[in-house]
């Protein structure tokens, strides 16, 4: 990879390998996988179910060590720092949409949102005001108070995404973000990440089976026999 491709980037993946063990056996799922995410950069990662992309995902953002190979934030080698200063870095610098979203079900959306933010020393006051904007922008205002069991699958993969961007990360990892939504709700969800890529230059990385959403992103890249390519998706 280019030095400068790298040294301009936000995000850094340096021929990561990953072989899980289970029991005696290898499963071996990434390669040696390269990227260099630019700042502001949109990019869809596509990809048959199993070939990785979660797996990938999980290295990207420090949640599980590659076997080797190297993933870099902003500069830094998240594999080399201490479990406390990992976590910190992850959330200083990066937003997660998860498959399954690990929102706090008996909590109210304005507190899933607030959550991330309290492991910052930023007022209380502040916190509530900057959730509660962001929360506006993702449309969820009328809803900041309801519990999460209270509102739609669609409402709550919104939380996710105010929650995951409301410490203003300088890249957003999403897994199947639209995944189990309808066709409307979707691009709702879409279009909110979109914006907060557009109004914050957070860069996007987002996992789909979509391809007419992965074909809106600026790259689109297949996770194929453990390695990333270019994709050209064929409409
Ligand atoms: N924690 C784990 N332990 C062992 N095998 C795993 C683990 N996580 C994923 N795998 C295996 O790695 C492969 C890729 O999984 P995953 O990254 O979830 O793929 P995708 O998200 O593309 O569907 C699968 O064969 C899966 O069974
Ligand atoms: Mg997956």
């Amino acid at each position: 990879m280019n030095k400068r491709v790298q040294e301009s980037a936000v995000l850094v993946c340096d021929g990561v390998k990953k072989t899980y063990h289970e029991g005696k056996l290898n499963v071996p799922v990434l390669h040696g996988v390269h990227l260099a995410v630019q700042p502001g950069e949109q990019i869809a990662i596509v990809g048959e179910s199993g070939a990785g992309k979660s797996t990938l995902l999980h290295m990207l953002g420090g949640l599980d060590k590659p076997t080797s190979g190297v993933v870099r934030v902003d500069g830094v080698d998240i594999n080399r720092l201490s479990e406390n200063k990992r976590s910190l870095l992850r959330n200083q610098k990066l937003g997660f949409v998860y498959q399954l979203h690990h929102l706090l079900p008996e909590f109210t959306v304005l507190e899933n949102v607030c959550m991330p933010l309290l492991f910052q020393t930023m007022p209380i006051e502040q916190v509530r005001e900057t959730a509660i904007e962001l929360l506006k922008r993702v449309g969820l205002e009328k809803r900041m108070l309801h519990k999460l069991g209270e509102i739609s699958g669609g409402e709550r993969q919104r939380t996710a995404i105010a929650r995951a961007l409301v410490t203003g990360p300088v890249c957003l990892l999403a897994d199947e973000p639209t995944g189990n939504l309808d066709h409307k709700t979707a691009e709702k969800v879409y279009q909110t990440m979109l914006e907060m890529n557009r109004a914050s230059n957070t860069s996007l990385i987002i996992v789909t089976h979509d391809l007419a959403l992965a074909k809106r992103m600026d790259r689109q890249l297949v996770l194929e026999d453990g390695v990333l390519k270019e994709a050209s998706l064929s409409s």
